[in-house]
């Protein structure tokens, strides 16, 4: 299911992964199923009555069922958050990105050999998504969890892009509290973004004795992300003393949970949020505070697991091709966002790659 894409332009490219795609999508015949009893553990969520009359927009079909293949670990039938054998994943769902998170859940379904061995913990600020989750992926081991805007909302400060503003986005800061202790590790993947390979290949990526696994960019402007004020401020830049801070998106990250609240890399990051507040040292939201925390300190995780900037600039109505190389996870980061551009009938090419994941639409 790797896949090779070079660098073609035009449709070519998205034909191409549609070609390479296709089979696998069906790849696994159904194997011996082992049967699991739903979970449908809510927390218990404020409900906004006006936004959730306003989910009735949103109409999901149900996702194909999936099931094990018979090489795959027992997982317990208890279907327990602390069974050792669950691959963890979390994402959030921000209305706004609802379709876009959906979407990313099918396609990790599609593409794992043991989709029942997966556990989503999904993210959530304002209506009772649980519901929507339930009927989109009847199978599907979940939870839910309420992440209070009220957490950053003093920690936020005015940024050059509202969107990056949205609370959720910083609740990745939050997962190593939010999650059950008996969680060690979580992949936290943003919604903007499919997979067309077997995420249990991200899950066993390792770490060392690095906190936080990503694919690292070393060859990008590292200074740009931080103000000229930063930089000329000694003690606030002294920070990456003795570091060698390469750039990384915290869209896909695999992160030690047992390693993080042992050091409480929560309030470090929270630190640096109220520095931002008086001082001004970066211009993006959530992702600065991470690269002073982390840079320089991650485990390199191969290319292939983040093929970003798919998302382009909607403004200008650019479109992206992918890096060389294989890829295992195309990720629309940048303003662009392919529902948006399908929606307008100015698809870019690579958005085809997206289609076959959008459950979006009404059953009948
Ligand atoms: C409910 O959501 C609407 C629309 O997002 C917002 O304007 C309103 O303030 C919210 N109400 C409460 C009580 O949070
Ligand atoms: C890196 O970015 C900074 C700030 O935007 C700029 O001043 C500098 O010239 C850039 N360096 C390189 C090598 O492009």
């Amino acid at each position: 299911m790797m896949l090779w894409i070079m660098r073609f332009s035009g449709f070519f490219s998205a034909a191409m992964v549609m070609i390479v795609l296709s089979p696998s999508l069906q790849s696994f015949p159904p194997a011996e199923a082992i049967r699991s009893s739903h979970l449908d553990n809510y927390l218990q969520i404020p409900v906004n009555e006006s936004t959730s009359n306003s989910l009735g927009r949103f109409s999901f079909r149900e996702a194909p069922a999936f099931r094990n293949v018979d090489e795959c670990g027992p997982v317990g039938s208890g279907t327990e958050v602390c069974d050792p054998n669950l691959v963890h994943v979390a994402i959030t769902l921000d209305v706004e990105y609802l379709r876009g998170s959906i979407a990313a859940v099918h396609s990790i379904l599609q593409h794992s050999r043991c989709p029942e061995s997966i556990f989503f913990h999904f993210l959530v600020s304002e209506t009772n998504l649980g519901t929507l989750v339930k009927s989109t992926f009847p199978q599907l081991k979940f939870k839910v969890y309420y992440f209070d805007p009220e957490i950053v909302r003093g920690l936020i400060s005015t940024s050059v892009r509202q969107a990056l503003e949205q609370p959720l986005n910083y609740a990745r800061n939050y997962l190593a509290d939010l999650l059950e202790p008996c969680v060690h590790r979580v992949i936290y993947l943003d919604s903007d973004l499919v997979l067309v390979d077997d995420i249990a290949k991200l899950w066993t990526t390792r770490l060392g004795f690095r906190t936080i696994g990503a694919p690292e960019y070393c060859h990008a402007n590292f200074t740009k992300y931080f103000t000229a004020g930063f930089w000329s401020n000694r003690e606030l830049s002294g920070a990456f003393k003795g570091r060698k801070p390469c750039y990384f998106n915290t869209g896909v990250m695999v992160i030690d949970l047992v390693r993080w609240r042992r050091v409480g890399y929560t309030s470090r990051i929270e630190r640096w949020m109220e520095i931002q507040k008086s001082y001004r040292i970066y211009e993006l939201g959530s992702l600065p505070p991470f690269l002073l925390v982390f840079a320089g300190h991650v485990a390199p995780i191969e290319h292939r697991w983040n093929q970003h900037g798919l998302g382009g600039d909607n403004v200008r109505g650019s479109c992206r091709d992918l890096h060389p190389g294989p890829v295992s996870l195309l990720h629309w980061s940048g303003s662009g966002k392919p529902w948006l551009r399908l929606d307008s009938k100015k698809p870019c090419p690579l958005d085809g790659v997206w289609v076959p994941y959008d459950l979006y639409g009404y059953s009948h």
